[in-house]
């Protein structure tokens, strides 16, 4: 059976080119907040990084078809000793 796939480089806070309901599995490792080896400066603060992980999982539920299945590669957060659990970030409404 032939297949059809297309790139879109863009925002995962904005995924406008991706129709409601349009995609059977998202698929994503995003940046950590604080790894020390990388993104450096890409968040102001820990807030703004939740806040495009609450963008990026609102664009995430509208683009899924209903059932359909989410998985997101992330550890907690480790923010001055103290563990932030991400992932119940999506439990919650
Ligand atoms: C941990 S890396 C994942 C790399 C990927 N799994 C791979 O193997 O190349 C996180 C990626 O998210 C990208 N990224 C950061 N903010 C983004 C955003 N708002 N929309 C889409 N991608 C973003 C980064 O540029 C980086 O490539």
């Amino acid at each position: 059976m032939a297949t059809n796939h297309k790139l879109i480089i863009g925002n995962c806070m904005s995924m406008e080119e991706i129709p409601d309901k349009a995609a059977h599995l998202m698929v994503t490792s995003p940046p950590y907040f604080n790894a020390p080896f990388d993104y450096k400066g890409l968040f102001k603060d820990y807030g703004q990084y939740l806040g495009v992980l609450r963008y990026f999982a609102k664009e995430t539920y509208r683009v899924l078809q209903d059932g359909r299945i989410a998985v997101l590669n992330i550890d907690d957060m480790l923010i001055d000793g103290e563990k932030f659990p991400i992932g119940y970030l999506y439990e919650q409404k």
